[in-house]
């Protein structure tokens, strides 16, 4: 279902009438094709505080020419604020050039993680996790008023390398529909991808419930970037999962994520080994809780996050999943903030941000893999076309960007998390929601 006052807002009428009417102005972002693969105009390097990271040569990697007009991008480095005084310097330097910013521009704060601060003084712990927190209130408030398409979010890392991949993909078009998140990167485990254009090159990709919508986009992605993939999806749709395999050149693999011995059967059917998992096979079976069936809850537990566990289980304790594998797994904004009707999908994407969390630093630990999730809010696929119009006219307006993403904006998030350089993005869950007003 198209979305036609993002259409209208588009014209020359319609921004006057809209604008006149004081209506959500959508911009029309700009996401990424191989004919405009990075955004167009300066990067600024911005500094608050005496920050001890060498941002230099990665940001030298993101292709972005420095300079100071017209910025494309802006990275204030906020890693030095250690007190109110030194917070100053954030409103000092984005105030004079906020207004400059282009459109679908990006801004990215980089903060300290909040529970390392080995040289200070324990006088002022403090006085600084105070000023780092006050970080994400600023990036979320400025998410919320800077328009034109453009986003703001916060990075609290430590070592500029480990975060290469992350800022680049933050300052570039692909993550168009990501803004006002807080995204922690660890230490080390920075492998360079051989091939910049193809980083999954020589990599297997399973992705679930892939026949169509957001799971198609995602194997999409993947392949373009270079990975084989596997198309799984229920023994239904094996003629939709069949097409999508292979338009990109992989195989399809008909199989009910539910089925007790699901992670067995994938693991035979991958003697040589899985590098990225991508569970995003879901359902909703929505009912308020007084007239909830026991069937609609546990099918809903069941596909989302029950099996979720179960194959993720057996594929770690088979050694299917390779040493510098990913998983990514689908979350959701409903799971975070909550939804009438959906008391079921809610804990199953509740449940899932939980099992990433918890599960993360032992996968990384004794498998070499990482564990992290995206979590959708209102993206243009059939799940959502089927949302009565209202509902759906208030979820596509209630972001920032005021306007829904699409299935293709939750592919690149998961790609970034995918990419063999991420090694140090472990244990996050990331919202790809515009800056949804939900559980914001
Ligand atoms: N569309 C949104 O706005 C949105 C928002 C938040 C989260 N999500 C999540 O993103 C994921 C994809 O959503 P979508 O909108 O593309 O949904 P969709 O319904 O278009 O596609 C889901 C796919 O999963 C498959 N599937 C369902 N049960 C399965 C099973 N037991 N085994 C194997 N495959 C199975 C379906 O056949 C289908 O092809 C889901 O986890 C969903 O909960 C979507």
């Amino acid at each position: 279902m198209a979305d036609r006052y993002l259409s209208f807002t588009a014209t020359a009428p319609g921004r006057f009438l809209t604008r006149r009417l004081g209506l959500p102005q959508p911009a029309a972002l700009r996401r990424w094709s191989p004919e405009h693969p990075s955004l167009t105009g300066n990067l600024l390097h911005l500094t608050a505080g005496t920050s001890a990271l060498d941002l230099t040569p990665v940001l030298a990697r993101t292709g972005l020419p420095l300079g100071a007009t017209d910025p494309a991008a802006v990275v204030l480095d906020a890693t030095g604020v250690r007190d109110v005084d030194t917070l100053a310097e954030v409103h000092a330097a984005l105030h004079p050039v906020v207004r400059s910013v282009t459109a679908s521009g990006r801004i990215v704060v980089l903060g300290a993680p909040l529970d390392a601060d080995a040289d200070a003084g324990p006088d002022d712990d403090h006085h600084r996790a105070a000023v780092q927190q006050a970080l994400e209130g600023f990036t979320r408030s400025l998410g919320k008023e800077i328009g034109r398409g453009r986003t703001v979010n916060l990075v609290r890392l430590t070592d500029a390398a480990a975060a290469e991949s992350t800022l680049r993909f933050l300052l570039s078009p692909k993550s168009a529909y990501v803004s006002g998140q807080v995204i922690g990167v660890g230490a080390g485990a920075f492998v360079a991808p051989g091939d910049e254009d193809r980083p999954l090159a020589g990599r297997t990709a399973l992705v679930t419930g892939a026949a169509r919508g957001i799971g198609e986009a995602v194997a999409e992605t993947l392949a373009r970037d270079g990975a084989e993939v596997v198309v799984l999806d229920v023994p239904q749709a094996e003629s939709d999962a069949r097409r999508v395999a292979e338009r990109l050149g992989g195989r399809a693999l008909a199989l009910d994520i539910t089925a007790a011995d699901a992670g067995e059967r994938i693991a035979a059917e991958l003697p040589d080994g899985l590098d990225v998992l991508i569970h995003n096979a879901g359902i909703t079976r929505d009912r308020r809780l007084v007239n909830m069936p026991a069937d609609r809850w546990s099918s809903v537990l069941d596909v989302n996050l029950g099996s979720v566990l179960r194959t993720t289980d057996a594929l770690l304790a088979k050694g299917t999943l390779r040493p510098g594998g990913r998983i990514v797994a689908t979350a959701s904004i409903a799971g975070l903030a909550g939804n009438a009707g959906q008391t079921n999908y809610g804990a199953s994407k509740a449940g899932v941000a939980g099992l990433v969390r918890a599960l993360a630093p032992r996968a990384l630990a004794e498998h070499g893999v990482t564990v992290n999730a995206v979590a959708p809010g209102f993206i243009e696929t059939k799940m959502t076309a089927a949302v009565p119009l209202f509902i759906r006219e208030a979820g596509r307006r209630m972001n920032s960007l005021a306007q829904g993403g699409l299935p293709v904006d939750v592919a690149e998030t998961t790609a970034w998390l995918a990419h063999p350089a991420s090694g140090a993005v472990n244990g996050q869950v990331v919202r790809v929601c515009g800056q949804s007003l939900l559980g914001a």
